[in-house]
């Protein structure tokens, strides 16, 4: 946390209480501003004025029971939140319309609410991930409302968190990026940032670790605001991209008998690729990349711009769950009434996100083959009820090892350390055959053999343990 005395502080409206606008809120405080966090659901705001975190983000509890009532606040009242404010950062909701377009009415409605509040100079900061050209559509609605250009800037402020690790992700970002059109709205963003881009954040004692340090703060770039709102849905189509990439490198892989963690070690280790992001698996989830890719190139067509590679990333983000749900099939022949044990319910792993996972899609279309699953994950498990209730088909068991319990199968969805770290003797055990499928290649292939599995995970040469060493590991 830093010292208030150290840095200009600013009041700061944060309008939304998701994963974006909760963390930039909290963020914002422990690097030393007033913050008013404001949100339109009444019960979120109570439970978040208790002390509650209505999602799992790790620091996020910390952060909250260290400022809430003394930094944070939060409030329903957008009104007095903007005449309070010189800065109020938009973080609602961009969810993806039927076109594939972002559907903008939240941000259209916010925009409106602050204008019938401004009597002085504010800058309205875009915070959520928005098309090119936002900036200038909330101008134009501010200025419908009657306020005078003078009394107002637009300005855009994409995040780069993942969920998970947002809060070290903000705290220890790669760069900030502020997309500005007058200088003013440049010195009050660059003021904001200023505890980190000096490193003065992290002198202090209680300061969140991670990679950056007060000799190597993270770096700030300033753009134009169009600028601004490209990098953040490019950079969001570029990883997805790279995801797509690997995933059909890895099919290739499996057709020729490579090791697609070799691949991209290979590739990877080149600086003009670089290592991450060119994991192989079951295909990206999530509330970003899939709604990004969509959006980005909606932009595109609208511009008159054929992104036909968009088109592409996305085939071949679905093709790959299609692949994994045949690769269970071959290896279980026939589908009906057999039990599966799944361990992964979330997106990825380290949050309790379920939107557009792909275990929940698999998870569909094995319940509706007839196959009974038991299955398990360590965050999302009461998420996943709400949209998938324990069945006669479907139960949601306590720990790993319960969901493997006499199963034919055991499938791993979502990439967890914790599934990486189960107990291999016991699992086996616990399975009625030791038929392991890896969506998320989570286990060292050679080791699960001579553990006596039958292993097949994405883009690596499959193991089929021999009838006989697989039966004799149950014997005591
Ligand atoms: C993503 C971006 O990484 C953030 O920079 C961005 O701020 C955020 O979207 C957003 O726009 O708000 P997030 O959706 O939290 O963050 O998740 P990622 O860690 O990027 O993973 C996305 C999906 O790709 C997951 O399903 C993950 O399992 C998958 N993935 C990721 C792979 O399949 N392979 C990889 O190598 C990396």
């Amino acid at each position: 946390m830093v010292d208030d005395s150290m840095n200009e502080q600013i009041t700061i409206a944060v309008v939304g209480s998701g994963y974006v606008g909760l963390v930039a809120a909290v963020c914002f405080a422990e690097i030393g501003h007033r913050v008013i966090c404001v949100d339109n659901d009444e019960s979120k705001i109570a439970m978040l004025r208790d002390g509650k975190v209505p999602i799992y983000e790790e620091y996020l509890p910390e952060l909250l029971d260290r400022h809430c009532n003394a930094l944070i606040e939060f409030t329903t009242d957008l009104h007095a939140a903007t005449q309070r404010a010189q800065a109020i950062f938009v973080a609602v909701g961009t969810p993806q319309s039927q076109t594939g377009s972002a559907d903008l009415s939240y941000v259209d409605a916010v925009a409106s609410q602050i204008a019938r509040s401004i009597t002085e100079y504010k800058i309205i900061v875009e915070k959520s991930t928005v098309p090119v050209y936002t900036n200038e559509w909330i101008s134009r609605v501010i200025e419908r409302n009657g306020v005078p250009r003078e009394l107002f800037d637009v300005a855009s402020n994409p995040e780069f968190l993942r969920e998970g690790t947002a809060v070290v992700d903000f705290l220890h970002a790669d760069r900030i990026v502020i997309g500005v059109d007058t200088d003013r709205a440049g010195n009050l963003l660059r003021a904001i940032y200023e505890p980190l881009t000096s490193g003065k954040y992290y002198q202090s004692a209680d300061a969140v670790p991670g990679v950056r340090t007060t000799a190597e703060p993270p770096p700030l770039l300033q753009t134009s605001t169009k600028a601004a709102e490209l990098i953040k849905h490019a950079s969001n189509a570029f990883l997805a991209m790279k995801i797509s990439f690997i995933n059909v490198v890895s099919n290739i892989c499996e057709a020729v008998g490579a090791d697609v963690e070799q691949v991209s070690k290979g590739i990877g280790s080149d600086e003009r690729i670089g290592p991450k992001f060119l994991k192989a698996g079951i295909g990206y989830g999530g509330s970003c990349f899939p709604k990004d890719v969509a959006a980005f190139r909606y932009v595109a067509e609208q511009l008159g711009i054929e992104f036909g590679l968009l088109r592409e990333v996305e085939n071949i983000n679905a093709e790959q769950k299609r692949r994994f749900f045949q690769k269970v099939r071959s290896a279980l022949w026939t589908f009906r009434g057999k039990k599966l044990g799944v361990l992964g319910l979330a997106f990825k792993g380290g949050t309790d996100d379920i939107r557009e996972s792909p275990a929940i899609d698999l998870i569909g279309q094995f319940v509706k083959e007839g196959c009974v699953l038991s299955v398990y994950d360590p965050a999302a498990m009461e998420r996943t009820k709400q949209v998938l209730p324990p069945s006669g088909n479907l139960t949601y068991a306590k720990d790993a090892y319960e969901a493997a319990s006499d199963a034919d199968a055991l499938l791993i969805l979502t990439d967890w350390q914790e599934f990486a770290e189960l107990d291999l003797d016991r699992l086996h055990y616990t399975l009625r055959y030791p038929i392991v499928i890896d969506g998320r290649n989570l286990f060292d292939a050679t080791t699960m053999i001579q553990r006596g599995f039958t292993y097949l995970s994405v883009g690596r040469p499959g193991a089929v343990q021999t009838r006989d060493a697989a039966i004799s590991r149950k014997l005591p």
